[in-house]
């Protein structure tokens, strides 16, 4: 593989894929880059929303498209907000509202434990897809804290840690974050398979 597309425009999933690929082939470009349009997500798993962004990725460029399908999921929330949890930041996206969102219908709750997925979707030119996924456990804190990352980092604080990832720079967040488990299992594959 000398290309691979990453079919998103979302700055902070962009900035930790490349940082976590780096040298894994010869050309990264993005969706930006080529000017392609981010569809909208209809389905209800992450499996089936990345695999639809990859695919269409795939299909308007040409080159192999690898798509992230993410989100935080609330135990005492069942779940929630999951496959849903960038359109709790509504349109524009505001993440402030999102984690107040989130931080009001948890209430009282004693049970604050979350976790975050990434499924990682690959389409290949020739129709093949492989996803892969990572998952991160943690507890939710309030109020927010830490400027890094993005989306919900500044609530959460991953397992057997005190900071949220809000407070960890990117190098810290790669070495425990679902999108890095996901990443590690896709790095696999492309040794393993000659790609
Ligand atoms: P989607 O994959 O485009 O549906 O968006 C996933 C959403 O989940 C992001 O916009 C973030 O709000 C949230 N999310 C996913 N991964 C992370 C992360 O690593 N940190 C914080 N929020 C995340």
């Amino acid at each position: 593989m000398k290309t691979l597309v990453l079919a998103t425009h979302n700055k902070g999933k962009i900035k930790e894929l490349t940082a976590l690929l780096d040298g894994l082939v010869p050309e990264i470009k993005t969706a930006e880059d080529l000017r392609l349009i981010e569809p909208p997500e209809y389905g209800t798993t992450f499996i089936e929303n990345a695999t639809m962004k990859a695919v269409t990725a795939m299909r308007a460029c040409g080159y192999a498209c690898l798509a992230d399908d993410s989100g935080l999921s609330v135990n005492a929330l069942n779940g929630e907000p999951g496959v849903y949890s960038a359109d709790w930041a509504g349109h524009p996206r505001d993440f402030k509202m999102a984690m107040n969102l989130v931080n009001d219908k948890l209430g009282d709750a004693s049970d604050r434990s979350a976790y975050f997925t990434s499924v990682l979707a690959l389409a290949f030119p020739d129709g093949r897809v492989e996803t892969f996924e990572g998952r991160v456990n943690g507890t939710l804190c309030w109020p927010p804290r830490g400027l890094e990352g993005f989306g919900y980092d500044p609530i959460f604080i991953p397992q057997g840690h005190d900071k949220t990832f809000g407070e960890m720079l990117l190098e810290e967040k790669q070495g425990m974050s679902h999108r890095a488990f996901a990443t590690e299992k896709l790095v696999e594959y492309i040794k393993n398979n000659n790609h």
